[in-house]
């Protein structure tokens, strides 16, 4: 008999998690203002809402945290993280930021004036936020196929070339300070960028003299994706595929929570030293001093050796499997995903799902909502909530996928979490044509809306 599949990891601490009924969760829900984000954690039995921050650390991570040094300045601690960003990613120059949209806020405000565009593959709600927070437009220039969430394209998080020159033509070069690359692409449905398109986005952007920033919270699922579906990469080791991705990137943002499992965290790197100088002034700013840049000794020391372990292909391999894992039983159940199967989240194509339902009732949400009330599950809307207002017009942008995204963190959940997860939803999607009537906002924050929002039940 062939051996199955088999985590490569066993678990030493436990955290128990409370089940709820469905009496209470519809109080809790309204409570809440039907805004997942209000819900306590006690209120949720498997929390899917996000894979960030949210990650079991290993053994070793644990004890590197009694090793940290809190010295203010020079840090052994600093010098472990950036002995670990050179080796791995290959950048000389970083600086330590408290997570990934304080990367952003530094790096940004080194780049990014008025006026200015931004380029990109679904650029992370954050990533917009800040680009648009600076009066400047971040374009979209993914390819079509990823918004065809039946369309099995390997590489969905790829740019379109001939979207991306249009962009660089149309503009003149001090009005694109760079291009995004969000690897993978969260807003697409944790969907990988191809190495193949990587160099041909740097071979592009060089011929117009742009840099290029890799957006890199998922960089080492990115890496697995590519070892997996890119035919000259399958024989080579997940380090050896991020040292050649990080070869078409000038600059990168990092929001550590992710792939390098700490639970806060981040960093910029630079290959170029000026603009790393440039940059130093607002980390002072902004963050901290440039050994710290907001992180404690300790977490700095538990981020280095999560880069180490979250490149190996064990690790994963265990990871990505149970994505899948949760996502085949969808697909077997009839339940619109997007497909393949995303890195780090099931990504349910809620219009497909529920296509009663016209799209100003928030079609996600309304489905996140459902989840919640069947099973205690929570997940997380990618949709018209999410998409914010257009910042010129200040009408709703309808974006082309109305996503409920069910991310899950690392090394937490069991197979047996998944089971159940898929049960709530495929009892949900057996009763959709129950659902009937959406939600409507009666409060909303002028930008980034979804994480304050309060809504009411239309009857
Ligand atoms: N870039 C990407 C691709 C992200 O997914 C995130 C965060 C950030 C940047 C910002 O990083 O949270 O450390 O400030 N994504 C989380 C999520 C919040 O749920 O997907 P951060």
């Amino acid at each position: 008999m062939n051996l199955p599949f088999a985590e490569s990891y066993k678990i030493k601490m436990v955290e128990p998690i409370k089940k709820s009924t469905r009496n209470q969760r519809i109080q809790w829900i309204k409570d809440a203002r039907y805004n997942l984000f209000k819900l306590n954690s006690d209120q949720v039995f498997i929390d899917l809402l996000t894979d960030s921050g949210t990650g079991a650390m290993s053994d070793r991570q644990w004890s590197e945290l009694m090793l940290g040094d809190e010295s203010y300045a020079g840090a052994s601690s600093y010098f472990k993280m950036k002995n670990a960003i050179k080796s791995i990613l290959g950048f000389d120059y970083f600086l330590p930021t408290h997570q990934g949209r304080a990367a952003e806020n530094v790096l940004f405000s080194t780049l990014i004036k008025e006026g200015d565009v931004v380029p990109g593959n679904s650029h992370f709600d954050t990533t917009k936020g800040h680009i648009e927070f600076r009066k400047a437009h971040a374009i979209d220039c993914t390819i079509d196929e990823a918004f065809e969430t039946t369309n099995l394209h390997p590489f969905k998080g790829n740019i379109d070339l001939n979207k991306l020159e249009q962009v660089l033509k149309s503009y003149p070069k001090e009005k694109i300070p760079c291009i995004v690359v969000t690897v993978t692409c969260n807003s697409s449905g944790g969907q990988p960028v191809s190495m193949q398109n990587l160099k041909d986005v740097k071979a592009m952007a060089t011929r117009y003299g742009i840099p290029v920033v890799f957006d890199s919270a998922r960089f080492a699922e990115n890496a697995y994706f590519i070892k997996l579906r890119e035919e000259a990469y399958k024989e080579k080791t997940i380090k050896e595929i991020v040292w050649d991705m990080f070869a078409n990137a000038d600059m990168m943002t990092m929001s550590s929570k992710k792939d390098a499992i700490v639970n806060m965290g981040g960093f910029i790197g630079f290959k170029n030293e000026e603009t790393f100088k440039n940059a130093t002034v607002f980390n002072i700013m902004f963050e901290g001093y440039i050994t710290y840049g907001g992180m404690s000794g300790r977490d700095m020391n538990a981020l280095a050796q999560g880069l180490y372990e979250g490149t190996e292909f064990d690790y994963l391999e265990s990871r990505i499997k149970q994505i899948e894992y949760l996502g085949q039983q969808l697909i077997a159940a009839g339940v619109p995903i997007q497909m393949p199967v995303g890195g780090h989240a099931v990504f349910v194509d809620a219009t497909k799902f529920l296509p009663h339902l016209p799209k100003e009732e928030l079609v996600a949400q309304t489905l996140a909502i459902e989840l919640y009330i069947e099973g205690g599950v929570r997940g997380v809307e990618i949709g018209t909530l999410l998409a914010d207002r257009d910042p010129d017009t200040r009408e709703n942008r309808y974006p082309t996928l109305e996503l409920l995204r069910l991310a899950i963190p690392r090394r937490v959940y069991t197979n047996n979490h998944m089971d159940y997860v898929a049960a709530a939803l495929i009892n949900v999607y057996n009763r959709r044509n129950d659902i009937r009537k959406g939600y409507r906002i009666t409060y909303e924050a002028p930008i980034m809306r979804h994480f304050t929002v309060e809504l009411e039940k239309i009857y």
